[in-house]
């Protein structure tokens, strides 16, 4: 049985190595925090990924997944190591790399038989995996080797486990052809594409793929203004635009925009990228500047409505960047309720599992209320705002809650609820699109 060693057990690293263990390969999970390490050896994962629990139970039990915080001793046995590190936005914008570098120095230092160096992080192109090569080259034992194979993740938060065993494609990119082809293998059971080719075109297809994704919802909020101006229907346009094949309907809900670990980093450091190498992305700014507007957008409907928002009394219903996660990382939601309380209104807010990692970067404000459902934030609120697309959230009562709000108006950031049922039941419905 293969050995596989992942570096970094954050939601992709113990994504795929949980999923790799279910394959049947021997994985063990490595990680530099202890109290990670020690609640994942009894099973417990210390975030919130539907369906990563029952894998990490059940692989755990067999025997074939296991963790460390001891990487040296990993890679002892390991024939691959996959690099799960986290690479977040450096004060330039770019990213910092200094988790990778450190890992990719322990395999060079500790590393006692050939191994493949496997990078799933989400490193830049342009001289980076590169760097990594040659300090492997320069710094292991004569006798071995160890290839680099670039293995971009394409995992949303939320679906990771789905994504990991139904991916549209997988991309390999290396410069040894056999090491390449190696990994390309360990996703054969899979039975999806598989794309072969260099390091620094496999690190561009994921930064390009999260930028586009991230630019379609940019231009789906760009047309919902206009929508606006126009006196036409978003939700229908994209409807309409999604039918052709070319384009696709998936990323094209209107809305408070894109937040989360993911694509706001990735955008940023793109565009660091051009930069760097001497070019700039007009697009890429675009794409930037009408996302972060969303928000403001949003606080300047509710302050209209209400005729200013001093003294207000405002429900925001959802934390967390999306449903079914509890990741408040660039969260839309955070920096309205931020603004809202900067302008003199009072917030009370709810998330089925977001409370408590808001509360971590949130500070603390006397006027910020954490309740404990979506009806007790809703009490004596002159206005409620959905964040996030919970689902929770379209089941709600609206009676019972209008009943309990002091106003009746209501602002969906997510497209989630009717604005016809609402207008029944006697709300008025503001829309960031219309
Ligand atoms: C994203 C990509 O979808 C994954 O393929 C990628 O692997 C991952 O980043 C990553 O780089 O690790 P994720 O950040 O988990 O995954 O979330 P998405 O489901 O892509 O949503 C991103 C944001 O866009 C969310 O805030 C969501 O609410 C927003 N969104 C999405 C919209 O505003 N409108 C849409 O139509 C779709």
């Amino acid at each position: 049985m293969k050995t596989i060693a992942v570096f970094g057990v954050g939601y992709v690293g113990l994504t795929t190595g949980a999923c790799l263990a279910e394959m049947g390969y021997r994985v063990v999970g490595c990680d530099v925090n202890e109290t990670k390490i020690n609640l994942l050896r009894q099973a417990q994962i210390p975030f919130s990924e539907p369906g990563l629990a029952p894998l990490v139970e059940r692989n755990l039990s067999a025997g074939r997944l296991s963790f460390t915080a001891d990487g040296r001793e990993v890679l002892h046995d390991a024939e691959m190591v996959f690099i799960c590190v986290g690479t977040p936005t450096g004060p330039s914008g770019a990213a910092d790399l200094s988790q990778v570098e450190a890992a990719v120095r322990l395999v060079a230092s500790a590393a006692t038989r050939p191994l493949i160096v496997i990078l799933k992080s989400t490193i830049p192109p342009g001289g980076t995996a590169e760097h990594f090569a040659e300090i492997l080259a320069r710094e292991l034992p004569p006798q071995l080797t160890a290839p680099i194979v670039v293995n971009p993740e394409f995992l949303r938060e939320g679906s990771a486990v789905h994504d990991f065993f139904f991916p549209d494609r997988v991309v390999v990119g290396a410069w040894d052809r056999a090491a390449g082809e190696q990994v390309a293998a360990l996703y054969a059971p899979l039975r999806c594409p598989v794309l072969l080719t260099d390091p620094a075109s496999a690190q561009l297809t994921k930064y390009a793929s999260n930028a586009f994704l991230a630019a379609k919802i940019s231009f789906i909020n760009e047309v919902g203004r206009i929508a606006e101006q126009v006196g036409a229907n978003v939700y229908a346009v994209a409807q309409g635009m999604g039918l052709d094949e070319r384009i696709g309907g998936d990323f094209l809900e209107a809305g408070l925009g894109y937040g989360g670990s993911c694509f706001p980093k990735d955008v940023k450091a793109l565009a660091a990228i051009a930069e760097e190498h001497g070019s700039s992305s007009a697009l890429l700014g675009a794409v930037m500047d009408i996302n972060a507007g969303q928000r403001r957008l949003a606080v300047e409907k509710l302050r209209d409505a209400l005729g200013g928002l001093e003294g207000k009394n405002l429900c925001v219903l959802g934390l967390a960047f999306k449903a079914d996660t509890d990741d408040v990382r660039e969260a839309p939601a955070l920096d309205v309720i931020s603004m809202l309380c900067d302008q003199g209104a009072s917030v009370r807010t709810y998330d089925p599992v977001a409370a408590a990692r808001a509360q971590e970067v949130l500070p603390p404000h006397s006027r910020l209320l954490y309740c404990q459902d979506a009806y007790e934030a809703a009490t004596g609120s002159d206005a409620a705002f959905i964040a996030t697309d919970w689902k929770e959230f379209r089941d709600l009562d609206w009676n019972r809650l209008g009943s309990l709000m002091k106003g009746n108006t209501i602002l969906d950031g997510r497209g989630l609820i009717s604005p016809q049922q609402m207008r029944e039941n006697g709300f008025r419905c503001l829309a960031l699109a219309s």
